[in-house]
């Protein structure tokens, strides 16, 4: 585990750049590929650890994926794997284990997927649970975790189900179950989470249907490989750094071109725009999902209060949100994020432990935390967790101490954004 020391701002931050591919677009551009018949064009892919884990697994499961200069080409088949000799190794990705969990159901396999300490501690019976009611055959860990043994079945049903936790990977496992089930799936409930896998299934020749409140899916779809290049925009949750960091640094003006602008993604926008910040938006196009611009510009920000329906909207940017409250004045209030706990860490803990460490005022709660601003930071030493975005947001917040903030665990940056500390660098003077 490597430490690393991110020295203050000296000077306001300034550049033009370009983030990695969007990870959760990425996974299910792979994944759709996979199912389709044909080769499917792939451009923008990141090169983050948690992509690899999809592709590996795909690969493991007999799925031909060749680099072609910047690009992919998976060669999808159909939806014909073949059954891979070992478990598949997830590696940190939660969500290519529940994705492909929900793909594995409709196979006639025995397929184990398993994955780093901080996945098997993730929890999986929210997918087990709607997945065994389809007629497939999951075993946990300890009836919670993975390693998770997927005995799936090609006369897996459609079904009637009512989502409890807004996750999109939840609904992204069930929308891939019922794409090859036998009859239509129903999805009610707890459908508010990024919908990159409702946009991009008509690439692929696929329908979904969204309505009153639900969404249904017509089971044994064929899907057609991508007749167009799938272009992965750049990642919003990534951008949100240089967002953030241009927000909080005196007379910095940060732009980032080629970013996805998904509505489903942008609550870390809308939620430093309600705090005072200087950020415009300028759309580029109009394909499936929404690509452009961002500005962002030094401002002086408030507090606010982020609860109930927000959450999903920017749910791994909460880490940062809570650094970024730190430089507002007065108390900013985050609540019903207890998702939060059950991510790569337990990211609640996690920010408040790093927090308090260089002098934060933050205050734990079940669902979420407290900040109070703007607070006296200084230097000292944060533990990532091992969690790439709690190693983000410290670094962040390193730009804004009077005293540089050393990260234990920093390499963990890799799991979405390899170059995320060179970017930095050069956003300086
Ligand atoms: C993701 C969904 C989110 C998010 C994760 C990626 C996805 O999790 O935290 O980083 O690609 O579906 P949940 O929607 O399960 O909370």
């Amino acid at each position: 585990m490597s430490d690393l020391a991110v020295a203050p701002a000296a000077a306001a931050l300034r550049g033009r750049l370009t983030v990695p591919g969007d990870k959760s677009i990425a996974h299910r551009a792979l994944l759709f590929a996979a199912l389709a018949s044909g080769p499917s064009r792939i451009t923008g892919l990141p090169s983050g650890h948690d992509v690899r884990s999809t592709r590996r697994c795909l690969e493991a499961l007999g799925i031909t994926i060749a680099d072609c200069i910047e690009d992919v080409v998976v060669e999808g088949r159909g939806g014909a794997f073949t059954q891979p000799p070992t478990a598949l190794d997830c590696g940190n990705s939660g969500t290519t284990m529940r994705l492909l969990s929900g793909i594995l159901s409709t196979k006639d396999l025995d397929v184990t997927l398993d994955g780093d300490e901080s996945l098997r501690k993730r929890p999986m019976r929210r997918i087990a649970t709607p997945l065994t009611e389809m007629g497939a055959t999951i075993e946990l860990a300890e009836g919670l975790h993975a390693p998770i043994r997927v005995r799936g079945t090609s006369r897996l049903q459609g079904f009637n189900y009512e989502l409890t936790v807004n996750s999109a990977q939840v609904k992204g496992a069930l929308i891939f179950a019922a794409l090859n089930a036998n009859g239509p799936t129903i999805l009610r409930g707890a459908l508010r989470s990024r919908d990159h896998s409702e946009r991009m299934l008509p690439a692929f020749g696929g329908t979904i249907t969204s309505r009153e409140g639900t969404l249904q899916i017509e089971g044994r779809q064929h899907l057609r490989a991508s007749p167009q290049v799938l272009t992965i925009p750049g990642d919003i949750s990534s951008a949100a750094y240089w967002i953030a960091s241009a927000t909080i640094v005196p007379n910095s003006r940060v732009e980032i071109a080629g970013v996805g602008l998904n509505p489903t993604r942008l609550g870390f926008v809308d939620v430093l725009r309600r705090m005072g910040a200087s950020i415009t938006l300028t759309h580029h196009g109009a394909a499936a999902e929404p690509i452009g611009t961002i500005v962002s510009e030094y401002a002086p920000l408030r507090a606010t209060v982020v609860e109930g329906t927000e959450v999903p909207d920017l749910v791994d940017e909460l880490p940062l949100l809570a650094i970024v409250a730190s430089f507002a004045e007065g108390t900013t209030h985050v609540r019903g994020a207890e998702e939060l706990r059950y991510k790569e860490s337990d990211r609640i803990d996690a920010i408040v432990r790093g927090g308090r460490a260089i002098g934060m005022q933050i205050e734990p709660h079940a669902d979420g935390f407290s900040v109070t601003g703007p607070a006296s930071l200084h230097g000292g030493t944060v533990d990532a967790m091992r969690d790439h975005r709690i190693a983000m947001a410290f670094a962040i917040a390193g730009l804004g101490t009077p005293a540089p903030i050393a990260i234990s665990g920093a390499d963990s940056v890799a799991i979405s954004y390899p170059d995320f500390f060179s970017t930095l660098d050069s956003l300086r003077g």
